[in-house]
C-alpha cells in the first residue's frame, strides 16, 4: 500500500491521537481543507520568507505581538532549523557552548556544524517517577565560572515530559556573566497563553526562545517560531542562518497554518484554553483514581530543580507495577482502545494534550486507563504482561546483573546522568571526522564513539560522538532494545555495530 493510501485509511479509522501535532488532525482555525489549492510559490503579492517585507512580514509581526517578543521569525523546518540557527548565531566557529545534557539532538548537530566545544550542565534526577528534573541555576553558574570561554548557554525548558526549570534565575546568572541564554521551549508554545499553564521563557528574560507551534498548538507539522528577545544575539546573524538552514521553497501551506493558528489564538484563546482546562483536569482527576498506574502529579513541582510543570503532559507511570512496563501499557492502549500515545519509556507512557483535544478523547483515555488498572488489580492478563517484562530483562551476559529496579532511574528520556556520565575525549565535530572502525556494541566498552545513540522519541542523545563508551551505557542500550524502545543514531540500523574512533588519542 502507498503512504498516501495508508494515511487516508488511518484517517477513516477511530484511532485517537495523544501525540503531535497539536491540532489533533482537526482543521481548527483553518478553513481551507484542500492543501493543494493554497500551495503556491513566491508569486506576486505573496511575499518571500527569506526577504519578508509584506504579508509574511506582517504575519511574523502578529506572532511577535502574541508572544510579546522583540522580533519573531517564522520557521518552516521545525524547531530543528531554529535551534541550528540560534546556536550558530550565538557562537563563533570552534567556540564554546554551555548546554543542558538533555538537549534535543538538533542542539548537538548545531555544535557539530560550528565545531563547538560543548560543556554540559546536567538535569537533576527526579527519583519518584524516574524523570529528568530541572536544571539548577547554581549548576549553570558553576560551569560559567569554570569555563570563561563559554559564549552562550542553551537549556531545554520544558522538557518533553513537561518539566520547567527556573529560567528567570538562570537568565539572571547568565546575563551577569555577559552571555546570552537560548531556551528551547519547543514544547511550550502554549506557555503564557493562559494563567494555568507555565510562564514562557520570554517573560523570564531569555534572549532567544524557540517554539514548535506544531507540538502543542493547532498548526501543521514542521511549523515553528524563533523569537529574539534582546540585543545579546545578533538578529542579522539569526536571519542569515535561518536562510541557510531552511528550504529555499518555504511551504505557503505551512505559513498559512501558522498565521491561522496565531489568528485563532488572538480571537479565541480564552475560550479554547478554558474548555481545554476543564476537560484536561477532569481527565487528570479520573486518572488519579487508578491504583497501580500512577499519574505523575503536578506536585512534583518544587523538588529536583522542577520549578514548574505542564499539566498538559499526561505521564502514566508504571514504575511501581511488577506486571506491566511502559511498552506493554502503550501496546494495550493502542491495540485494545485505539489510543496512540506520544512516547513510550521504560516505566511510563506520555500522552500529549492540547487545545485541539476533545472532551470525548480525554474521557476515552481516562476510561481506558482505569479499566487496565482494574484488570491489573484483578490479575487479568498478568501472566502475559509479566512474560513481556521478564523477557526484557533476559538480555544476555552484559546485563545479567541488571534488575528492573536498577533501570528505573535510567530509563529513556530520564537517563540518570549521575550514574552514567561519559567522558568527552574529542569535540563532536572532531570525532565525526576521524577514521572509524566498526565494533560489536557489546565489545565497544572503552572505545570512543563517532556516532550518536538516542532513543526516539525523545531524541536526547545517550551517547555523543567523541565520548568514551561505558559499560553502564551498553547495558542500558541492550535493555532498551529488549523492551522494544526505538534506538536510533547508529549507522547500523540493526544496532549491532557502532562506529568508533580507529586510533585513540
Ligand atoms: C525539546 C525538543 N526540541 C526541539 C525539537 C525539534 O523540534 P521540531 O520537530 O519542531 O524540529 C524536539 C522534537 O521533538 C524536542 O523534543
Amino acid at each position: 500500500m502507498r503512504l498516501d493510501e495508508k494515511l487516508e485509511q488511518y484517517a477513516r479509522e477511530d484511532y485517537y491521537p495523544f501525540h503531535m501535532p497539536g491540532h489533533k488532525r482537526r482543521l481548527m482555525g483553518m478553513k481551507e481543507d484542500n492543501p493543494f489549492s493554497i500551495d503556491i510559490t513566491e508569486i506576486d503579492g505573496f511575499d518571500n520568507l527569506h526577504h519578508a517585507e509584506d504579508i509574511i512580514a506582517q504575519a511574523q509581526k502578529r506572532a511577535c505581538a502574541l508572544y510579546g517578543a522583540k522580533r519573531t521569525f517564522y520557521c518552516v523546518n521545525g524547531s530543528t532549523a531554529a535551534l541550528l540557527s540560534a546556536v550558530s548565531a550565538a557562537t563563533t566557529r570552534n567556540g564554546t557552548l554551555l548546554m543542558a545534557r538533555n538537549c534535543h539532538k538538533a542542539v548537538y548537530h548545531g555544535a557539530y556544524l560550528r565545531g563547538l566545544k560543548t560543556v554540559y550542565v546536567y538535569p537533576q534526577a527526579e527519583t519518584s517517577y524516574g524523570l529528568n528534573g530541572g536544571i539548577l541555576p547554581e549548576d549553570v553558574e558553576e560551569q560559567l565560572k569554570k569555563y570563561p570561554e563559554i559564549e552562550a548557554v542553551l537549556i531545554t525548558s520544558p522538557t518533553y515530559d513537561g518539566v520547567v526549570s527556573d529560567v528567570a534565575q538562570i537568565a539572571q546568572i547568565v546575563h551577569q556573566y555577559g552571555k546570552p541564554l537560548i531556551v528551547d521551549e519547543a514544547h511550550g508554545a502554549h506557555f503564557s497563553l493562559a494563567s494555568w499553564v507555565p510562564v514562557s521563557a520570554l517573560s523570564c528574560g531569555a534572549d532567544v526562545v524557540i517554539h514548535s507551534l506544531h507540538k502543542t498548538l493547532p498548526s501543521l507539522t514542521q511549523t515553528a517560531l524563533l523569537h529574539v528577545n534582546s540585543d545579546r544575539v545578533s538578529e542579522s546573524l539569526i536571519s542569515r542562518f535561518m536562510g541557510i538552514y531552511q528550504t529555499s521553497s518555504p511551504s505557503y501551506v505551512f505559513m498559512a497554518s501558522m498565521d491561522s493558528c496565531v489568528g485563532l489564538l488572538e480571537r479565541d484563546r480564552k475560550a479554547l484554553f478554558e474548555e481545554y482546562r476543564k476537560n484536561l483536569f477532569s481527565c487528570r482527576e479520573e486518572l488519579s483514581k487508578a491504583e497501580h498506574i500512577q499519574l505523575v502529579p503536578e506536585s512534583i513541582k518544587g523538588r529536583s530543580g522542577i520549578y514548574d510543570y505542564d499539566p498538559g503532559k499526561i505521564i502514566l507511570s508504571v514504575g511501581k507495577c511488577d506486571s506491566i512496563n511502559g511498552s506493554k501499557l502503550a501496546e494495550i492502549l493502542l491495540e485494545k482502545y485505539h489510543l496512540q500515545m506520544e512516547m513510550t519509556a521504560e516505566n511510563y507512557v506520555l500522552a500529549l494534550t492540547s487545545i485541539g483535544d476533545s472532551k470525548e478523547g480525554l474521557e476515552r483515555l481516562a476510561r481506558a486507563v482505569l479499566e487496565i488498572d482494574e484488570n491489573l488489580s484483578a490479575g487479568v492478563n498478568t501472566d502475559a504482561l509479566k512474560n513481556s517484562v521478564d523477557s526484557c530483562l533476559d538480555t544476555g551476559n552484559i546485563v545479567e546483573n541488571a534488575t528492573r529496579q536498577d533501570t528505573r532511574a535510567l530509563s529513556c528520556s530520564n537517563n540518570s546522568y549521575k550514574e552514567n556520565r561519559q567522558q568527552a575525549v574529542y569535540r563532536i565535530s572532531e570525532a565525526m571526522e576521524l577514521p572509524v572502525e566498526l565494533r560489536k556494541l557489546e565489545k565497544s566498552v572503552g572505545e570512543i564513539s563517532t556516532e550518536f545513540v538516542y532513543l526516539y522519541p525523545p531524541g536526547i542523545p545517550l551517547l555523543v560522538p567523541g565520548e568514551r563508551i561505558t559499560e553502564t551505557l551498553i547495558k542500558d542500550i541492550f535493555r532498551f532494545m529488549k523492551q522494544g524502545l526505538d534506538i536510533q543514531g547508529l549507522s547500523d540500523y540493526n544496532s549491532e555495530y557502532i562506529a568508533v574512533v580507529a586510533v585513540h588519542r
